[in-house]
């Protein structure tokens, strides 16, 4: 199984590709673009995570964006409201960029993966859960067949999660 994993818009844009379990490649975009912090569509790291796989995006099983847009604009909301008044000078500069880009990123996503390649099926595009990327992202590359993770992010993604616990497939 074949799937590429992106992160694009916020910030430190990435690729990975992962082929039955095992990451064949990684990159982060500012790499490519010499841009720190590249918070643009990765097409050069996913370029090189196809690339360095000998494969291409219409062989790919799935590609997965790092976070649930709507789940996220949920909880930016609820972040603001529970401080209301405070920061509303700042939901006045972020909403305009969350309901112009963020709330449109499924479709920025089919756009710039058909851009980047015309056959790509659009049902092939997931969504996981924020927390749980990088649940997976600790797990996965890790040594162990069983693990507790606990992910805790300070950003509008909400309060620590509970422990997860990850199992190794067979
Ligand atoms: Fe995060």
């Amino acid at each position: 199984m074949r799937i590429l994993g992106i992160s694009a818009y916020y910030h430190d844009s990435a690729a990975g590709l992962v082929v039955d379990g095992q990451v064949v490649a990684a990159a982060q975009e500012e790499r490519f673009t010499r841009r720190k912090h590249d918070d643009s569509f990765p097409r050069n790291a996913i370029e090189y995570c196809l690339r360095e796989g000998k494969t291409n995006l219409a062989e790919l099983d799935a590609v997965v964006f790092y976070e649930k847009p709507f789940l996220k604009f949920e909880r930016l909301l609820e972040t603001y409201l529970s401080i209301a008044p405070r920061g509303f000078r700042q939901f006045l500069m972020a909403m305009p960029i969350w309901l112009r880009e963020k709330l449109f990123q499924k479709d920025l996503l089919k756009r710039e993966l058909r851009a980047f390649d015309r056959e790509f099926d659009s049902t092939k595009l997931l969504f996981c859960e924020h927390h749980l990327s990088h649940a997976a992202s600790a797990f996965y590359p890790s040594p162990f067949e069983r693990a507790v993770i606990l992910t805790s992010m300070a950003s509008a993604n909400g309060p620590p999660r509970p422990a997860r616990s990850g199992r190794a497939a067979t």
